[in-house]
């Protein structure tokens, strides 16, 4: 709706609601491996995000409890949960995401090459009743090596005659998400600051419980985030993984050791919680959050939100490699969401800072400040990937890095092919 229209509406609050809640179109997420170290936070985070009306757990067991527990949560979707393969199919059919943390990881020792003969044909048998059961899906591949698990998806797709390359992409986001972590700490900026922007008719907010009404009731609700961002291209793995910190924004003056040192410790990241679990496993929580965001993202796209940008595992033609992690595209449009908001105005120092305004200034279109802390990215496509992005300028050491990368990540992909079609 038009600012204008807003400003002339006499519609009532209850009504307004409803028009709000009509515009998020029903969306089925599909998760497998679901019960797993990933999959049951992933599940959670999913069940919290107001644009998944229906949230289909599947993995080889334990699967009724997990959805029975994460079903009580009072959040827009309704949960069903999927066990053994005779069920498969039914967690699959219509789903608009499906997202794969199935298989093994890694222990201390381990590559995540080592792990290419468990996954790489649980993936093949997931692939294959993905292309039978939802092939318009968005398939968020999180499984290692996802340099190998990517291109293997991609063969048995295009065996079964449903391969979109718009619609396969390896989940690199948690190498993002770490970049951007381990950079803001470096330069010292904070990892992620995002403003809230109401556009609304007066009102006066005298409590939290007005300010949460206001919020929720108001008539155009977006944000402004202003956060760290570092691009990571390559693969997953290693020295594939590859940040940009010549790219980073907001800039830094780092010696060229600290950037070093940085990338190192972005593509050994995985190893550093592998070894600090010490045989428990590999990064379970932070990878959750990190598909949580890559899934939201791809929502965003499939709804029409704009400016949807993100890192992904996609074929692409920058390279002379069939797959690379680029910058993708996924959408373009203003995005209101009033749900989400609500969710996140619970931090006491953001009510300060809103209250702070709100008691300044009330007339037409006031504009509110809201500083929340926390990271997410924005832009999507409806068709999944709209455009890969270039690499952009690299400073002379990335060149070197996305030299030396280039002969692993094609084995990891010849590997992933020879297998498919074996
Ligand atoms: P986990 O062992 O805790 O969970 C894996 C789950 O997959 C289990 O519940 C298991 O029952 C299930 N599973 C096994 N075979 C299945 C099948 N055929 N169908 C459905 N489900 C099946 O492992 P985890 O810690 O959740 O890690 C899962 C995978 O994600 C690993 O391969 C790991 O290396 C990978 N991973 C990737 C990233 C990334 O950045 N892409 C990050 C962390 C972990
Ligand atoms: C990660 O980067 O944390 C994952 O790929 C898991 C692993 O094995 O390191």
């Amino acid at each position: 709706r038009s600012i204008k229209s807003l400003t002339t509406s006499s519609s009532s609050h209850i009504l307004r609601r409803g028009y709000a809640s009509e515009a998020v179109p029903d969306r089925k997420v599909a998760v497998l491996g679901a019960a797993g170290g990933i999959g049951q936070p992933l599940a959670l985070l999913m069940k919290l995000n107001p644009l998944v009306s229906s949230l289909a757990l599947y993995d080889i067991a334990n699967t009724p409890g997990v959805a029975a527990d994460v079903s009580h949560i009072n959040t827009r979707s309704e949960v069903y949960g999927y066990s053994g393969e005779a069920e498969l199919g039914k967690a699959l059919e219509g789903a608009d995401v499906v997202i794969i943390p199935a298989g093994v990881p890694r222990k201390p020792g381990m590559t995540r090459d080592d792990l290419f003969n468990i996954n790489a044909g649980i993936v093949k048998g997931l692939c294959e009743a993905i292309a039978k059961h939802c092939p318009q899906a968005l398939v968020n591949m999180i499984s290692n090596p996802v340099n190998s698990t990517v291109p293997i998806a991609a063969e048995i797709f295009k065996k079964a005659g449903t391969y979109d390359p718009k619609r396969l992409f390896g989940v690199t986001t948690l190498d993002v998400v770490r970049a951007k972590t381990f950079y803001a700490g470096k330069a010292k900026v904070p990892v992620a600051e995002r403003r809230l922007i109401i556009f609304c008719n007066s009102s006066l907010i005298l409590s939290k419980g007005m300010l949460d009404m206001w919020i929720y009731y108001s008539d155009l609700v977006f944000f402004l985030v202003s956060e760290v961002n570092v691009p990571v291209v390559g693969g997953h793995a290693g020295i594939t993984i590859l940040p940009l910190f010549s790219q980073a924004t907001p800039k830094a003056n780092l010696s060229d050791a600290e950037i070093t040192a940085l990338t190192k410790r972005t593509q050994d990241g995985g190893t550093e919680v592998v070894e600090a679990k010490a045989g428990k496993g590999s990064a379970t929580l932070s990878m959750a959050y990190a598909g949580a965001v890559f899934a939201d993202a791809c929502l965003k796209g499939l709804n029409g939100a704009s400016d949807v940008v993100e890192c992904s595992f996609v074929q692409s033609t920058i390279t002379e490699l069939p797959f690379f992690a680029s910058k993708v595209i996924l959408a373009t449009l203003f995005e209101h969401n009033k749900l989400f908001v609500r969710l996140n105005i619970s931090d006491d120092k953001s009510i300060a800072v809103h209250m702070h305004f709100a008691v300044e200034v009330l007339y037409f279109y006031t504009i509110v400040n809201i500083v929340l802390f926390l990271c997410l990215q924005v832009r999507l496509g409806k068709n999944g990937v709209e455009e890969v992005l270039g690499l952009g300028p690299l400073s002379d050491y990335e060149k070197e890095g996305l030299e030396k990368l280039k002969p692993e990540l094609q084995s990891s992909i010849e590997k992933g092919i020879k297998f498919a079609n074996q």
